[in-house]
């Protein structure tokens, strides 16, 4: 098919050109003698992007889900309460995979399209006396449903009961897009993958961990290996890795790292923002709704948008990829067939974003759903038009 395929999944994301060349490099020693110098300060870099100065980030050669394994198994032991919200695919799998290490999840079935439900944690954790919840996990945006929930507000509720368990978030498809302070917000354990705001192929999982959290591993007694915090510490401090690093990808990491710090972060995140409402106006003008229900939770990197009652998401995602080689993201879970995604996350700019609409829109006609031709995108471009400042 000529031209090029349009990625607009949530993640992978578009790499950006220096992040291409930076990653095409003969492959290198990683024991050789100047290579701290080049990983060292990457480490230190890497907690600007988390926003820590206390805390620490590890990287490893992995995925977000393997993230969430390091966090778990390094801070908890089998039976240790854990509190997560089930409010789409990725709440639902992290609690998974937390069963699976034997913990006891106090799991809150809550609708698809909300966020944490702030009040029942209040409430689970006002009963919790004996603190035997040691950890409140918070998936900080939902990629399957498009939602962001507010973790200043999770971590309020803790603070007001004067309740100890770790505050873990999943910033996989947050950070290095939406605003997300570790240190301020008292985040415990944040993780992310490279393939997401990091503008990065898959492979890196990075976890952002406070003192608290590394207090807390001496204790945990969850059986761990690869994931080890410990082998880690020993060789970062001296800006080495345990074992073979993925090389390339940390070449990759170190330009996403710049280019993040030279926009700028305050600037990323409201990139971010203009882009997600020009898409939002889109969505409205087709007069489609989105899955997210409440307007202070819409993603800033992600939009699901519910198809009407009859008619097949997954439709949308087939048109759009055989007929105009746009991928879009289908649904998960339990809104699979119900939404399509559109991810609006990484490299992006006003062309490229109207580019989505103008595909979604045709896949749209396409699979039966009478959308007015040129109304998302029309909408979508006049804001962008509209809100453009010089950078
Ligand atoms: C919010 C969130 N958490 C976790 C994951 C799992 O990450 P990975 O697929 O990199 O293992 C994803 C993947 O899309 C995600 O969006």
């Amino acid at each position: 098919m000529p031209g090029r395929n349009f990625l607009f999944v949530p993640g992978p994301t578009n790499i950006p050109e220096r992040i291409r060349r930076a990653m095409d490099v003969l492959l290198e020693d990683h024991r050789a003698g100047d290579f701290p110098t080049f990983m060292k300060p990457l480490f230190e870099d890497l907690k600007k992007i988390f926003q820590t100065t206390s805390g620490r980030v590890f990287v490893f050669n992995a995925s977000g889900t393997g993230g969430w394994e390091a966090a778990i198994t390094n801070c908890l032991s089998p039976g240790d309460g854990v509190l997560q919200a089930r409010f789409g695919q990725f709440s639902h799998l992290w609690a998974e995979l937390c069963r699976k290490h034997a913990m006891e999840v106090t799991l809150i079935e809550t609708p698809w399209g909300e966020a944490v439900p702030y009040d029942r944690y209040a409430e689970v954790l006002a009963a919790d006396k004996a603190h035997r919840i040691k950890a409140v996990l918070v998936t900080h945006n939902e990629t399957a449903t498009g939602v962001t929930s507010d973790i200043q507000r999770v971590r309020k509720i803790l603070d007001d009961l004067k309740h100890p368990a770790l505050l873990m978030i999943d910033g996989v498809s947050a950070i290095g897009s939406i605003d997300f302070r570790m240190e301020e917000w008292g985040v415990d354990i944040a993780v992310s993958g490279s393939q997401k705001g990091l503008m990065l192929p898959t492979g890196l999982g990075l976890v952002g961990v406070s003192q608290k959290a590394l207090e807390a591993r001496k204790s945990a007694k969850c059986a761990r290996a690869y994931f080890d915090f410990d082998d880690q510490i020993r060789m970062n401090d001296d800006g080495w890795f345990p074992y073979t690093p993925a090389m390339t990808l940390i070449r990759g990491l170190r330009e996403s790292v710049n280019m993040l710090l030279e926009e700028g972060l305050p600037n990323v995140f409201a990139r971010h923002a203009r882009f997600a409402e020009a898409v939002r106006r889109g969505v409205k003008a087709w007069g489609l709704e989105l899955c997210a229900r409440d307007p202070a939770s819409y993603s800033n990197t992600v939009s699901a948008i519910v198809v009407p009652t009859g008619k097949n998401a997954n439709d949308v995602v087939k048109n759009a990829y055989a007929r105009y080689n746009l991928s879009l993201g289908g649904g998960l879970g339990d809104v699979a067939g119900k939404v399509f995604r559109i991810g609006h996350l990484g490299d992006l700019n006003e062309i490229m974003i109207l580019s989505a609409l103008a595909g979604a829109e045709m896949a749209l006609r396409d699979s039966g759903i009478e959308v007015t031709p040129g109304s998302g995108v029309g909408a979508a471009s006049e804001y962008l038009r509209s809100t453009w400042q010089a950078s």
